[in-house]
């Protein structure tokens, strides 16, 4: 059960979490969000908290189904328009697989770019939402993961569902994860202001996306298949396809071969 107060107690951040927003049902936190943005109510940091949602979206418009026990939250930043802009679901990648692995014990993968993955299952992804003015961006991180949950199905026809407790076998501390996956954002965010290697870095050491095959299509439209090299520090993937180095700014065209 969500509970504002320990969440509280076990927040160590200067502004992430400050004010949380606990909501029993809602369309979804991301939409939550960028209301709070568009009303001009919205400050650094805000934390939205759903139980449930209705409508929780997912990438490439898929639904996010969330029943209670999951954890949907999204959070609220701002931040510079940069080449590296793209990199904030690196840092809330790499901050939920330190918070899962500090309050479950759990190992995850992440996967290109938002999958947060199980030995092939899918526990728990993000959507980053972006309102871009000037040359400012304020952002909306939406998090989901499968908690305390079991049974899930996904819609989405990758994977299969997996859920915390079904992978330890006990139930686990909500609250102690939503406030870790706020410490340890604060601490990447922070991080990714002043230089974007060291997300890339850590966020390599939980993908293991480097030699994997990869099939995409070039600007001119040509069909390649190629081999991930490296990921750039804006965040772009580097292929080595017949014998050129490719730099892929877009993935909508692209599958990576797991
Ligand atoms: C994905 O893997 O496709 C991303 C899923 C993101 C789901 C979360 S749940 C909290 C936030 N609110 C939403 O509607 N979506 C995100």
């Amino acid at each position: 059960m969500f509970n504002i107060d320990e969440i509280k107690e076990n927040l160590k951040t200067s502004q992430i979490g400050k004010r949380i927003f606990l909501l029993d049902n809602t369309d979804s936190t991301n939409l939550e969000a960028l209301r709070l943005i568009n009303s001009s109510k919205a400050k650094f940091g805000d934390l939205i908290i759903a139980k449930t949602q209705t409508a929780g979206k997912g990438q490439q418009n898929n639904i996010w189904i969330s029943p209670e026990g999951g954890l949907y939250i999204s959070i609220i930043t701002v931040s510079k328009i940069c080449e590296f802009s793209n990199l904030i679901t690196f840092v809330a990648g790499i901050a939920c697989a330190d918070a899962i692995k500090l309050t479950a014990g759990i190992n995850i993968n992440l996967k290109w770019v938002n999958d947060i993955i199980y030995k092939g299952n899918k526990l728990g992804g993000i959507l980053t939402q972006s309102i871009t003015r000037a040359n400012l961006s304020t952002n909306v991180t939406g998090i989901g993961i499968n908690v305390n949950s079991k049974n899930l199905n996904t819609d989405n026809t990758k994977y299969n569902a997996a859920s915390l407790i079904e992978i330890s076998g006990s139930k686990i501390n909500i609250n102690l994860l939503t406030a870790e996956i706020c410490n340890c954002f604060e601490k990447y965010f922070e991080l990714y202001q002043l230089t974007s290697n060291e997300i890339v870095k850590k966020w390599l050491e939980y993908s293991n996306i480097k030699d994997l095959k990869i099939n995409f299509i070039t600007q001119e439209g040509l069909k390649l298949s190629g081999i991930v090299e490296n990921i750039d520090t804006s965040g772009h993937l580097l292929v080595k396809a017949d014998n050129k180095l490719y730099k892929i700014i877009s993935t909508q065209n692209t599958e990576i071969l797991y």
